[in-house]
């Protein structure tokens, strides 16, 4: 897929960040993969995008080798892997994906409660 945004792709990796599930563009690195699930967000964080401000630091582990412990990479640098599980997040990361973290969270019984009062 052509997109001046992101390397040249043609399938999307399965990740999850925190546990939450998500695609995105194989051949990408990880804060750019992060741009494409929360693209209001990233642009504006302060990262440097070039390894430089460590404000994109990240622990990861893949499924194909459960028995590793995490890794602390930037997420800048390393490319995304089918099955990456993504564990920790630097506090700017955090602060920018948490809207779609929680987003796909499921909602509590407190929550859809909520809502119907709404209505
Ligand atoms: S964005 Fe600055 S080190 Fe990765």
């Amino acid at each position: 897929m052509e997109d001046p945004l992101f390397r040249d792709y043609e399938t999307l990796v399965n990740i999850t960040v925190l546990g939450k599930a998500f695609q995105v563009p194989e051949k990408n690195t990880c804060l750019r993969a992060f741009q494409y699930i929360s693209p209001d967000t990233i642009p504006y964080g302060r990262f440097c995008w070039n390894q430089e401000c460590q404000y994109c630091r990240i622990s990861f582990t893949l499924a194909s080798q459960p028995e590793e412990p995490p890794r602390s990479v930037l997420a800048c640098k390393v490319l995304v892997a089918e099955g990456m599980q993504i564990t920790d997040l630097s506090e700017e990361l955090r602060y920018n994906l948490m809207g779609v973290i929680r987003a796909t969270e499921p909602r509590s019984p407190v929550d859809e409660q909520d809502d119907k009062l709404r209505l």
